[in-house]
C-alpha cells in the first residue's frame, strides 16, 4: 500500500557484496563495450598523448630558464613562449579529440545496456515482478546505467591515463633529480594504503546509497499512482512523512560517502603537497649552493605541480570506479534472473485420445513461490474439464484461489505439479507465442496503456487486425461509449487510464480479450464494475462469441453465472463441486450461500 512507509527490499540485495572485487565486476560490462573497443582504446590513447605533451612543458621551461633566461636574450625566451603555446594547443586539441571520440558511442551502450534490460524485464516471469519493487527496478534502468556511461567516459581512460601520467612524470623527475625524486615519491605508500582501505568501505556505502535511490524511487512511483487513494484518504503528511524518512536515510548515506571521499581527499591531497614543499626547500638550498641548476629545479617544480591534478583526482576516480561497479551489480542481479523458457520440454507426442479436447486440469496443484514451504498450496487436485466450445463459470468465496486458477492458463505463473492441456496438448509444451494466441485473457484489474483506445483493444489481436474486428470486438464488449469520445477510438487513454471509468475500462479489457476470437478465453469476474443493464447487455453479446469459444469465467453474480453452460465451485483450494447453476443451488449450501442475496436477479 502507498500509506507504509515502502522498505520494500528487493531480496536478492544483501549487504555482505564488499568481498567481490570491483574489477572483475566491471569486467562483465566487456560485450557491451566491445563494439566500441577501438573508439575507445584511441580515445585513451590520445588522451595518454596529450598528457605527455602536458609533461614537456617542464622541460621547455627548463631549457628556457638556464638558456635564453640566463643568457638574457629576448629572441630566445619568445621563441620557448611559441613552443609553450603550441604544446599547449596540442594539449587541447587532443583532449577535445577524445571527447568527440567517446561520446557517441558511449550514449549508444548506454542506450544498447537499457534496452537489454528492458527486454528482460519484459521476458521475466510473473514471480519475479512479484518479488522486485519497480521503483528498484526503474533505478536501476536509470541513475546505475548513467552511473556507467560516466564511468566509461571518465574513470576508466582516466584512470588509466593519469597513471600513465604519474608513471612518466615520475621517472622525468628522477632523472632531473634522483634525490628530490626520491622526496616527492614519500607519500606514495601512504596514499596507496588510504585509497586500498578507503575503496572498501566506499563500496559498501555507494551500495546502500543506490539501493535507498531504489527504495525512494519506489516511493515516489507509489504515490503517483496512487494518488486518488492517498487524496481519497487524506493520507498526503504520511506518505510525506515516509518519503521524507526515506530521503534522510539517503541523505545521511550520501553524508557518509561525502565524509569518506574528504578523508581520502585530505590524505591524497596534502601528503604531496608537503612533498613538494619539501622539494622546494632542499631544491633551493641545492641551487644555493651550485648544486642543481636553476632550470632544473623550474623543471622538477613544475613535473610536480603538473602531476598534483593526475594525484588529487584518483581519489574520486576510484570513488566513481566504485559506484560503477555497483551499478554493475545491480544492473547484473537483474539481468541474471532467469527469463521464462520460450519454449519447455519438447513436444512429446502427447496422447490426445478420446475426450481430452478443450481445456483441462489435471491435478493441477499450485503453491506461490514466495510463500512459506509448509503453507498449503493455494490450488490443489484441481481436476476440472471444460469440453470444446463450453463456458464453465468459476465461483468461489474470495481469496478462494479464483484469480490464482485463471494465471495458470496463460501461463503467468507455473503449476507446482500437475498440467493443464488446451486440446490434448499440455502447455507447457507450447511456445508462449503460440499458448497466448490461443488463449486470450481479462482480469478484474482491466489495465490500460497510454496509447490509443483502439491500440488497447487490439492489442489482443494479430497485427494485422484492423478496423471491422475492432468495431466487432467493442460491439461484443458493449464499449460504444468509445465513439463518442472526442477522438473516438484514437482518443488517448490516460496513465493506467484513469481517465475512464472503472466499467469502461473493464469493457475495453473484454473488448482486447475477444478481438482475437481466441479459441480459449479466460476472463477473471471482467463485468464487476458494470451495472446490472449493461452487464446484461454486455453478457447477450458475449453469448455469440462463447458459442464457439472454451471460456472459463470467474464470476461472483448468478446473472454472469447464468451465462456459462456449467459451474464449478472453488472451496479450499479445490474444486468442490460441479455441475449447473441450478443444480448446485439445490445441492451445494456453499454454493446457494454464495449466491444468496443476489439470487432473485437470477430468476
Ligand atoms: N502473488 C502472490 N503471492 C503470494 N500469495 C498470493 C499471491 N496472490 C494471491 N496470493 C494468495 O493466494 C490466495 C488466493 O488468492 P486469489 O487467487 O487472488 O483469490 P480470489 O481471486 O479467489 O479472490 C490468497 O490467500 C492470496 O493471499
Ligand atoms: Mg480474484
Amino acid at each position: 500500500m502507498p500509506t507504509t512507509p515502502a522498505t520494500a527490499k528487493d531480496p536478492e540485495q544483501t549487504e555482505e557484496t564488499t568481498d567481490r572485487s570491483a574489477v572483475r565486476t566491471l569486467l562483465r560490462l566487456w560485450p557491451y563495450v566491445r563494439p566500441v573497443r577501438v573508439r575507445l582504446f584511441s580515445a585513451a590513447f590520445v588522451a595518454v598523448l596529450a598528457s605527455c605533451v602536458g609533461l614537456v612543458i617542464p622541460l621547455v621551461l627548463k631549457w628556457m630558464v638556464d638558456g635564453p633566461v640566463a643568457d638574457r636574450d629576448p629572441a630566445g625566451v619568445w621563441l620557448g613562449a611559441l613552443y609553450l603555446l603550441l604544446l599547449g594547443f596540442a594539449e587541447a586539441l587532443l583532449f577535445g579529440l577524445r571527447r568527440w571520440l567517446v561520446a557517441r558511442p558511449l550514449a549508444g551502450v548506454e542506450a544498447a545496456m537499457r534496452a537489454d534490460l528492458y527486454r528482460h524485464l519484459q521476458r521475466l516471469p510473473v514471480a519475479f515482478h512479484d518479488r522486485w519493487a519497480s521503483g528498484q527496478l526503474l533505478s536501476r534502468g536509470t541513475t546505475d546505467l548513467m552511473l556507467l556511461r560516466m564511468f566509461l567516459a571518465f574513470p576508466l581512460t582516466f584512470l588509466l591515463v593519469n597513471g600513465v601520467t604519474i608513471v612518466v612524470g615520475v621517472i622525468i623527475m628522477l632523472l632531473q633529480d634522483w634525490s628530490l625524486g626520491l622526496v616527492i615519491l614519500g607519500p606514495a605508500i601512504p596514499v596507496m594504503v588510504t585509497c586500498v582501505v578507503f575503496e572498501k568501505r566506499y563500496a559498501k556505502v555507494a551500495r546502500r546509497a543506490q539501493d535507498q535511490v531504489g527504495d525512494l524511487t519506489t516511493v515516489v512511483e507509489e504515490s503517483v499512482l496512487g494518488i486518488r487513494i492517498i487524496k481519497g484518504f487524506g493520507r498526503h503528511r504520511s506518505q510525506a512523512r515516509a518519503f521524507r524518512e526515506l530521503s534522510r536515510t539517503l541523505r545521511g548515506t550520501e553524508l557518509r560517502k561525502a565524509g569518506l571521499l574528504a578523508t581520502i581527499w585530505g590524505v591524497i591531497v596534502t601528503l604531496p603537497e608537503v612533498a613538494i614543499g619539501a622539494a622546494l626547500v632542499l631544491g633551493a638550498v641545492q641551487v644555493a649552493d651550485g648544486e642543481l641548476s636553476a632550470g632544473t629545479l623550474v623543471a622538477f617544480l613544475s613535473t610536480a605541480l603538473a602531476l598534483r591534478w593526475p594525484v588529487d583526482s584518483i581519489g574520486f576516480l576510484l570513488a566513481m570506479s566504485q559506484e560503477a561497479a555497483t551499478a554493475t551489480e545491480r544492473y547484473f542481479e537483474v539481468m541474471d534472473q532467469e527469463p521464462e523458457e520460450p519454449t519447455a520440454a519438447p513436444a512429446t507426442a502427447t496422447t490426445a485420445v478420446g475426450d481430452s479436447s478443450g481445456l483441462q486440469f489435471h491435478d493441477v496443484r499450485f503453491r506461490y513461490p514466495d510463500a512459506p514451504k509448509d503453507s498449503p498450496p493455494v490450488l490443489d487436485h484441481i481436476d476440472l474439464h471444460i469440453r470444446p466450445g463450453e463456458s464453465m463459470a468459476l465461483v468461489g468465496a474470495t481469496g478462494s484461489g479464483k484469480t490464482t486458477l485463471t494465471a495458470l492458463v496463460p501461463r503467468l505463473h507455473e503449476v507446482t505439479s500437475g498440467r493443464i492441456t488446451l486440446d490434448g496438448e499440455d502447455i507447457t509444451h507450447m511456445s508462449r507465442e503460440e499458448l497466448r494466441s490461443k488463449v486470450a485473457v481479462a482480469f478484474e484489474e482491466p489495465t490500460l496503456f497510454s496509447a490509443a483506445v483502439g491500440d488497447n483493444v487490439l492489442m489482443g489481436a494479430e497485427d494485422t487486425a484492423g478496423t471491422a474486428e475492432l468495431r466487432r470486438a467493442l460491439a461484443v464488449a458493449q464499449a460504444d461509449f468509445v465513439y463518442a469520445l472526442p477522438q473516438g477510438t484514437d482518443t488517448q487513454v490516460g496513465e493506467q487510464g484513469h481517465s475512464l471509468s472503472g466499467g469502461q475500462r473493464q469493457r475495453l479489457a473484454l473488448a482486447r480479450a475477444v478481438v482475437g476470437r481466441p479459441r480459449f478465453l479466460v476472463l477473471d469476474d471482467p463485468l464487476s464494475a458494470l451495472d446490472v443493464h449493461t452487464e446484461a447487455a454486455v453478457e447477450a453479446a458475449l453469448r455469440d462469441v462463447l458459442a464457439d469459444t472454451t471460456a472459463l469465467i470467474v464470476a461472483h453474480r448468478p446473472s454472469t453465472v447464468l451465462l456459462a453452460d456449467r459451474v464449478a465451485l472453488l472451496s479450499g483450494g479445490r474444486i468442490a463441486a460441479v455441475g449447473t447453476h441450478h443444480e448446485l443451488l439445490r445441492t451445494n449450501a456453499e454454493y446457494a450461500h454464495l449466491m444468496a442475496g443476489t439470487e432473485e436477479a437470477a430468476r
